[in-house]
């Protein structure tokens, strides 16, 4: 083949906050739709067909029937933390690329450097472009557990984090933070998207080519895009994201994607003086330990990814002191609780349009599970009326536009939960088919807001 050209360099238009490639200006950029986020960048094409061809040479890649395909070389390693390891579908596999998210201040970097600190048979290296030797040890000491095989390198150059990587050969390396590293091939500035994406790419050669793992962090943006949407979640093997009020004490690590595991896992986190704590069992941090019941509460009977658990939905229903009634709600949408109102003045003749809602989650959750529905509908009618509910009843069901409750995925498992934590009552919509009979709880099925209102405040 002739030997022609060379690495050519061409320009291209990136999206600042989509991340999106173009070839040429635009006003509006095409993807995500905003104005004005089009900045040009100079990109290297083409390595050149000799490079091209030498490396063709010397892969010897043929198609294998899958049934021939060596399954067992995905080895994977534990990292002495069961919620990471389950979260990882079994532990690190060798040779992956995880990135973990959030958003500035929930706990990132304690938890990459905890798990080397945790785990001291495997060689570490952090590489950290944020904070200097003193600060990282300074978390080490806090962290507790054994330093004597995690090795710091605070550097920001790619070639040189490869460089000291390749000669220590840990058995995982952490880079903190995808934002602050650069490579000398892109001209553009440490955290803009060409050197984001490069980054990410050099890096997963890397864990390729040595088998070395590397757990990646990237800040997230409020809206909950890594760095601009998208443009690492196709490079990695693993997304985890971590999730949570940083002034709360609960963190909740999500797995969004995972090459090697299911994407339903999630881990629960306390965030305490010496780190994070794993919460086994995030249920019973999540109800209230006294006995008596406060006006204003119920407990759901909540799913999140895999994971049964339940938790307090707190409700204050007052009168407006000002002209329009306030409703506000943490931790829950409040679009949802402005129709959840809506239903039980049409449906059940509630009059609450003169009174101030406010809504809150227990440990600053942040909760999407429809089947919360019914939990926040009974804690605002227990408000109202100013009457507690029983301590030992708990909540799982949609609440439907008209009124009606609708049944939920996975109601076994939320009627077991809620046993198995002690609770004697559990209302769930009345079209649901339980598949075994539940022990030790007594199953209330209701069809509509009346008759839950007639369940619970006769
Ligand atoms: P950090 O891991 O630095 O967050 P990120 O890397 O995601 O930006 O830590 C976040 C917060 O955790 C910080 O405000 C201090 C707090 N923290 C504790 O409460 N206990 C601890 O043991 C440590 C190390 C941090
Ligand atoms: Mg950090």
């Amino acid at each position: 083949m002739a030997v022609s050209g060379s690495p050519k360099e061409k320009k291209v238009w990136f999206c600042t906050s989509c991340g999106n490639e173009s070839p040429k200006w635009m006003g509006k950029c095409p993807y995500c739709g905003e104005w004005n986020t089009l900045v040009e960048k100079s990109v290297v094409t083409g390595k050149g067909p000799a490079k091209r061809s030498a490396a063709a040479r010397a892969s010897d890649r043929k198609p294998v029937s899958i049934n021939e395909v060596d399954s067992t070389s995905d080895v994977r390693r534990s990292l002495g933390n069961a919620e990471m390891d389950r979260i990882l579908g079994g532990g690190l596999v060798e040779g992956s690329l995880v990135l973990i998210g959030g958003e500035p201040g929930i706990g990132k970097s304690t938890l990459s450097l905890q798990i080397p600190l945790h785990c001291p048979e495997m060689k570490t290296l952090y590489v950290s472009g944020e904070e200097s030797s003193r600060q990282v040890k300074m978390r080490a000491s806090r962290l507790g557990g054994d330093a004597s095989n995690c090795f710091i390198l605070c550097e920001t150059m790619m070639e040189r984090v490869l460089e000291e990587a390749r000669e220590l050969q840990p058995d995982l390396m952490v880079v903190d933070s995808v934002q602050t590293m650069f490579t000398e091939t892109v001209e553009t500035s440490p955290g803009s998207v060409s050197q984001i994406k490069e980054v990410a790419a050099i890096l997963l050669r890397f864990a390729k080519e040595s088998g070395i793992p590397v757990i990646l962090i990237g800040h997230i943006t409020k809206d909950g895009y890594i760095a601009g949407p998208k443009i690492l979640e196709h490079i990695v093997d693993v997304v985890l994201q971590f999730e949570g009020d940083n002034r709360g004490a609960y963190r909740i690590l999500r797995s969004i994607k995972n090459r090697f595991g299911s994407t339903s896992e999630l881990a629960v986190f306390e965030m305490t003086g010496t780190g994070l704590r794993e919460v086994s069992n995030p249920s019973e941090l999540l109800i209230p330990m006294h006995d008596q019941s406060l006006s204003g509460t119920a407990i759901a009977a909540m799913l999140d990814g895999n994971r049964p658990f339940m938790f307090e939905v707190q409700a204050l229903v007052s009168s407006a002191v000002y002209g329009t009634a306030q409703r506000s709600a943490t931790g829950f949408d409040v679009r949802r609780l402005n129709m959840l109102l809506a239903v039980l003045e049409k449906r059940a003749g509630f009059k609450l349009g003169a009174k101030d809602v406010f809504l809150n989650m227990a440990g600053g959750l942040k909760i999407s599970d429809p089947a919360c529905d019914l939990a926040v509908v009974a804690s605002v009618l227990s408000s109202s009326f100013d009457f507690a509910l029983p301590p030992d009843i708990c909540f799982a069901g949609e609440v439907g536009l008209s009124g009606e409750i609708r049944p939920v995925s996975q109601a076994d498992r939320r009627v077991s939960e809620s046993a198995r934590l002690g609770f004697r009552k559990i209302y769930i919509s009345s079209f649901t088919t339980l598949g075994s009979k539940p022990e030790g709880i007594e199953v209330v099925k209701v069809a509509d807001i009346p008759a839950l209102v007639r369940g619970l405040f006769r």
